[in-house]
């Protein structure tokens, strides 16, 4: 029992002559509170002294307690008169410190980033078409041959079926299963000719893959594919809407032609033209034109009448139902349309190269 009277005793002694000195050598606030918390704090050194007060006789009690207040009050006196110190000298530093210069340049923003131009130009695309009724469906990258190929009536010996015009995916065991990376967005067709009934107007946009690696060709390219069906769909119907588009995306003066061409899921078949808008045949730059190729048309789509053998696999009554189809490459467009010489710079995804579009 005296045993913990002069242990408080001794620990209360200590406590008070360690403290002062640790008070005035805290450089900040922080390390003042944190020294604060270190005595007064529930694992603090004076709590844990304050367990042998349980110890201590009780006459000697009251007296014991007291001295343990005395403590704690001068500890937070001692906290208090240090945070102040502590602040008046962070203030006259302030105040010592140069005064703000309201007159120096302010920080740029960060730049702040865009859509791809690859991205940039699908959306425009869509938003074209979606102007004109049609609306958008997915597709996915990986693909059935079934899809991709089959429903499309490519003949079995069509090159793009070949190892080495196309990623394969799966070609062993089920013949059902062999799947592919998509060559074209038009496993669109396959997929929404067999689950929806005509009318049905729609297009889709995406990245398609194809062993193809040179200036103008890329092994991972995006297109955006359409399709029309419906009773009494004519090739009228696919000139129409075509110009329309090609028009409102080069200009409503664009000269636009159509020429014959073939796909196995069209028939008729047609590539679409318009006009070169880099030569000027009045200033004579035409012959010397290097995207053109001195033709002073630049081609832009493919499309077709939907092949009747492509609405049969799909489901769809041949002899009530016609359609037409168009398919292009987005990547050529941008090319076209802002003049770069060289597909590979749209991946490189250099800054000083993306921040002019
Ligand atoms: N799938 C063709 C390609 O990748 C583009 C195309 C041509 C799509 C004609 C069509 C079409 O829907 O009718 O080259």
């Amino acid at each position: 029992m005296a045993d913990a009277v002069e242990a408080l005793s001794a620990g209360l002694a200590a406590l008070g002559r360690q403290f002062h000195e640790q008070f005035e050598a805290a450089p900040d606030e922080a390390a003042l509170r944190a020294l604060r918390a270190s005595v007064l704090g529930k694992k603090g050194e004076l709590t844990s002294l304050l367990k042998l007060l349980a110890q201590v006789p009780p006459e000697r009690r009251k007296e014991m307690g007291e001295l343990v207040n005395g403590v704690k009050q001068e500890v937070e006196a001692r906290f208090e008169a240090r945070r102040e110190a502590l602040a008046r000298a962070a203030r006259a530093a302030e105040l010592a410190a140069p005064p703000l210069d309201l007159t120096l340049p302010g920080r740029a923003p960060a730049p702040r980033g865009h859509l791809h131009p690859i991205t940039q130009v699908r959306w425009e695309v869509l938003d074209i078409f979606a102007q004109l009724g049609f609306e958008q469906a997915w597709g996915p990258e990986v693909e059935l041959e079934l899809n991709n190929f089959e429903k499309l009536a490519f003949p079995a010996e069509h090159p793009a079926m070949d190892m080495q015009d196309t990623f394969w995916v799966r070609v062993g065991g089920d013949d059902q299963l062999r799947t592919l990376l998509r060559t074209h967005t038009s496993n669109v067709q396959s997929r929404e000719l067999s689950a929806r009934r005509p009318p049905m107007a729609i297009v889709s946009g995406g990245a398609v893959y194809r062993r193809d690696d040179d200036v103008t060709h890329s092994p991972m390219f995006h297109q955006v594919e359409g399709f029309l069906v419906d009773e009494g769909v004519s090739f009228a119907h696919l000139k129409g809407v075509l110009t329309t588009f090609a028009r409102r995306l080069y200009g409503e003066a664009a000269p636009v032609r159509f020429r014959p061409s073939y796909f196995p899921f069209v028939e008729p078949g047609a590539e679409v033209d318009v006009g070169c808008v880099f030569c000027d045949v009045a200033a004579g730059t035409r012959a010397g034109c290097r995207v053109c190729k001195g033709t002073g048309w630049l081609e832009v789509l493919g499309c077709g009448m939907v092949h009747p053998e492509v609405l049969e696999r799909c489901g769809i009554d041949s002899e009530r139902f016609t359609g037409f189809a168009f398919g292009m490459g987005i990547e050529r467009l941008a090319m076209l349309r802002y003049g770069i010489p060289d597909i590979r710079l749209l991946f490189e995804n250099h800054p000083r190269f993306l921040a002019q579009f």
